[in-house]
């Protein structure tokens, strides 16, 4: 039985196996439409969510399948006490295959071991989100037709920013991947990405404040929010939150053909003047994110495929 839990559970070879499967079902739905007819998805949400529960729900019954679970903590048995341990065991006598979000780091691991069913990590704390990564693999492949020979930035909140992390951790395996870092002091990389991923893979990245000083170099922007939720104190996120903000006179500096992804929700990082730009793509990467779940869902269950 296979979970995913880090961006890392499946190889380079695996995971073009899962966008191909992605791209078969964008363009041929009505062929998966009753594949996982008996199959139940569970979806705990310990945490806030509205594209990742719902586009799980949605890939689930794309694929004809049923959806049961719950969104919030406390509307859990985690009000009262219970262990993601004990929860998963049970849940594992109602459902087939489980995604869960939850403000622990780790804490899908933790469930995966106790677990008889296969676990998706949907996002634990500000460490990792693996099914985002497989998303913005899928858009970034669909829009420029490959995942190597390019020069990425990541722009925001790249301390907590938990999208960010598993992403960087998936690129680095592609040939000839740079990175532009670009985030205020106090928001940079974590060293666990600086040292075990970036240097050990002899990866090529500049760390630097200044969006305007990235921007005319990039084949892909991705932009993320400010995690308010994971601050310690009020103050030092209002003083972050407005840092960068991408507007029409600043995308002027950018490439005819640089992509804008944000893994959404934006606040104010991208105005929405933005929206309308060609290079806009996040609004295209949450339909993705439907069809690589879809895809995710089919593999972990090993369902045999329609030919
Ligand atoms: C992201 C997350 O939850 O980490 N959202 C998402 O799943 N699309 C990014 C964020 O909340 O900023």
């Amino acid at each position: 039985m296979r979970h995913l839990i880090s961006p890392l559970d499946f190889s380079v070879e695996e995971l073009d196996k899962l966008l191909a499967l992605a791209g078969d079902i964008e363009k041929n739905p009505q062929k998966y439409a009753h594949v996982c007819d008996d199959k139940r998805l569970a979806t705990l949400f310990y945490e806030p969510s509205t594209r990742t529960r719902l586009s799980f729900e949605a890939a689930m019954m794309n694929l004809g399948g049923k959806v049961l679970g719950f969104s919030s903590a406390d509307s859990s048995s985690a009000a009262k006490g219970e262990s993601v341990a004990d929860t998963i065991r049970v849940v594992s006598c109602y459902a087939d295959i489980a995604a869960m979000r939850h403000p622990k780091e780790g804490a899908a691991l933790v469930a995966s071991m106790a677990s008889s069913i296969p676990v998706i990590n949907a996002g634990d704390g500000g460490h990792q989100h693996p099914t985002q990564t497989l998303t913005d693999l899928l858009t970034i492949h669909s829009l420029k037709g490959r995942l190597g020979d390019m020069t990425i930035g990541l722009c925001g909140d790249l301390k907590f920013g938990r999208t960010v992390h598993s992403l960087i951790e998936a690129l680095v395996r592609y040939a000839n991947v740079r990175f532009y870092l670009i985030s205020p002091e106090e928001l940079r990389v974590p060293s666990w990405i600086r040292e075990d991923v970036l240097e050990k893979n002899h990866i090529e990245y500049k760390e630097v404040e200044r969006l305007e000083d990235a921007l005319p170099e990039l084949d892909i922007l991705y932009m993320t929010r400010v995690q308010k939720e994971r601050f310690f104190n009020e103050e030092d996120y209002v003083r972050m939150k407005d840092f960068y903000i991408l507007d029409m006179p600043k995308l002027e500096l950018a490439k005819k053909d640089m992509y804008i992804l944000h893994p959404l929700p934006r606040v104010n990082e991208i105005a929405v003047e933005v929206d309308s730009d060609p290079r806009a793509a996040y609004f295209r990467q949450a339909q993705y994110g439907v069809y690589v779940r879809m895809a995710l869902i089919l593999t972990l269950l090993e369902v045999k495929l329609p030919c």
